[in-house]
This record gives C-alpha cells, structure tokens and sequence, in this order.
C-alpha cells in the first residue's frame, strides 16, 4: 500500500514559470513588472533592524489590514493579507469547498486552479471561454466555489465588471474574483467586494505585478467579514514574515510610484500590440502588462527560436492556446530587442 495519499499520488503538481538566469536576457515570460519596486521599499529595508528578526511578526498583520482597509474603502476586518495570491488560493479551496466538491473557472485560465482543487480532492469544473475568448455566463448553481480570473489570463482579456456584478447576485457559492492584473486595466470589481449587500464575493489582489514585488510573497483580498474570517482561522499562524510586513506597508504606501510604472506598461503595451498588428499578428485587447498574441508563423517554433536568443516568453501548447505567445510587457528598450529579433521571422 502507497504511504502517500491517493490523490495526492494521482497529482501532477504546478509547473511554474521557468526563471532563467542569463546575462543580457530578456525575460517576458513570467508577467513580472521590469521596473523596480517603490523606492520607499528600499528605505524600509534599510531601516529595518535586524536584531527584531528574533521575534515573531504580527500574526493578524494589523497595520497592513488597516491601510489596505483605507485604500479600498472598507473595514480592516474585510481585510485578508496572505503570502502571495497563491496562498489566498489554496485557503479558499480549504475553507469553502467540500472534499468532492466542485470548483469552477473559465478555461483556459490560470492553471494553479485546478492543482489547487486536486489537492483538495475536489472536483473540477472548467467552464470553456468562448471561441473569441470572452466570457460566457456561468449558471447560478455552476459550482460549489467560481474563480473569476479579470482581467484573465493567458488571454489578457477583461469581463464587463456588469456581468460579474450580476454573476455575484446570482450565484448560490461563494465567488473569488482574481484581480492580479487590475491595476493595468480600466475598471476593477473591488467596489462589488465592499457594497453592504455582498455576502459571497471576494476580490483578490496582489503585488508581485503592478507593486513589483514577486520576490516577496504578497497578495490580499477584500470581501464580508464572515468569509474574512473563515480564511483567518485556517491560515499558518505567521503567514506573513516580517520582512514581507514591512515591505508590503512601504510599497502600498506609495500608491504614485505603482501608478506611475502602471502607465509607463500601459503605454509599452500600446506601442507593442501596434507594431505586432502591423507585422500580421493578432493581439488581443490586453487589459493586463502582457499581451496575448497569435504570430503570423508557428507560435512554437518561434517561442523555441526566441528562447535561442535568450528572450523568454510564454507558450501554452493546446487546442485554445496553442497558436498564441503570451508576452510580458517590458521596458521599451526589451520591447524594442524582442521587435528586433521578431522582425527575421516572418511568414
Ligand atoms: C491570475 C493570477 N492569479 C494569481 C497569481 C499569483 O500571484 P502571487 O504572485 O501573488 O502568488 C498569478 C501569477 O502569475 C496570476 O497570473
């Protein structure tokens, strides 16, 4: 007999991005921010005692829960501070999914979704995007828990926040909404998660993208203190370590500098979603800082021959995906390379 779990032998874990080092690289594929985090987090760094490591950090993170809480305009106690968005993840599938209940999402999304659920011995219950990749409307009793990833990825693409509002209203479970990248795109659910009605939905943030921050391990959600509270007592007893406190404070505290890198990508995006549609690509709507695109030629040959010149994108091989790169919006001097190199693979 196998010492190890029945569904956890049967699990094929996550494979996470590929983090290559090599000098001069140009890595656009794992949607991390190419410019630095606010310069306030190197101030907190540096002042930041080293002999308090000794301690525990602040189980409840309370400071943070208070400014996040005054950012989004609610109450601390709807305030879940988590080690990366991941961790928000698998707590929600810990505290409100049966063992053999459903977890639904739109496919293709981020795939951690259903690892996740594996690990819970749950049931998936992909709901397929439709062929342009937008978003159909999941039945009111779809699933045990929905996770709405908006903006979405791979696809780059962004649900009307009217068909999420009404999807919330109806729907029987409780609703996660995934906003990893909605700090690059024009309009965002976090009013849905704070509105006095709301009872069953939760909306997720994180800063390894618009905060540049994926080295520490950040993400946050906002949603009715019953559920707040759920995830709180479910959680490791010090799920943030101090250093990530203390970071995390600092670059929330300094909204201008997010802002400001945020428009610097968006502006990229626009420069490079122009010139890929002039050379025959299709470039999908981002409201992300990656763009999702189907090149002109084979998307795997020409992800394996960029990878020869050290340019790192993303290929999701499939039916749905399979013709499309996903690539991280850089700074423009790395846009410009990627362009370069492009441009010696035409149709
Ligand atoms: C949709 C989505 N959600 C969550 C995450 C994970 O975020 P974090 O770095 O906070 O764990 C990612 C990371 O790429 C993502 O694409």
């Amino acid at each position: 007999m196998s010492l190890i779990c029945r569904h956890i032998e049967q699990l094929s874990g996550y494979t996470p991005g590929e983090q290559p080092r090599f000098e001069g690289m140009v890595k656009l594929n794992t949607n991390e921010n190419p410019y630095p985090p606010s310069p306030k987090v190197q101030e907190a760094l540096a002042a930041f005692d080293w002999q308090k490591l000794r301690l525990y950090p602040d189980p409840n993170c309370s400071r943070l829960r208070t400014l996040i809480a005054e950012l989004n305009h609610c109450r601390p106690e709807q305030v879940f501070v988590g080690n990366g968005s991941d961790e928000i993840l698998a707590l929600f599938t810990r505290a409100f999914v049966e063992v053999g209940g459903t977890v639904g999402y739109f496919e293709p999304t981020y795939s951690l979704y259903s690892v996740l659920t594996a690990i819970r011995d749950a049931k998936v219950k992909p709901l397929a995007l439709r062929s342009d990749f937008t978003t159909p409307m999941p039945e009111a009793d779809y699933s045990d828990v929905f996770i709405w990833t908006n903006p979405n990825a791979p696809t780059s693409l962004m649900a009307d926040p009217e068909q999420l509002k009404a999807f919330a209203a109806a729907f029987k479970g409780v609703l996660l909404i995934d906003e990893a990248y909605a700090d690059f795109a024009a309009a965002n659910c976090m009013p849905l998660a704070v509105s006095p009605g709301n009872t069953n939905t939760l909306v997720m943030r994180t800063l390894s993208k618009s905060y540049s921050l994926a080295g520490i391990r950040f993400g946050y959600c906002v949603g009715p203190q019953p559920l707040i509270e759920a995830l709180y007592k479910i959680k490791d007893s010090y799920n943030m370590d101090a250093l990530a406190q203390v970071v995390g404070l600092a670059a929330l505290s300094d909204q201008a500098h997010m802002r400001t890198n945020a428009e610097k990508i968006i502006a990229t995006r626009t420069s490079l979603s122009e010139t890929l549609r002039q050379r025959g690509w299709e470039v999908l709507q981002s409201e992300t800082n990656f763009l999702f695109a189907k090149p002109p030629v084979e998307a795997a040959a020409l992800f394996a021959a960029l990878r020869e010149e050290h340019i790192f994108v993303r290929y999701f091989p499939g039916e749905k995906t399979g013709a499309y790169l996903r690539i991280t919006v850089g700074t423009p001097a790395e846009v410009e390379r990627l362009l370069t190199v492009l441009a010696c693979y035409k149709a």
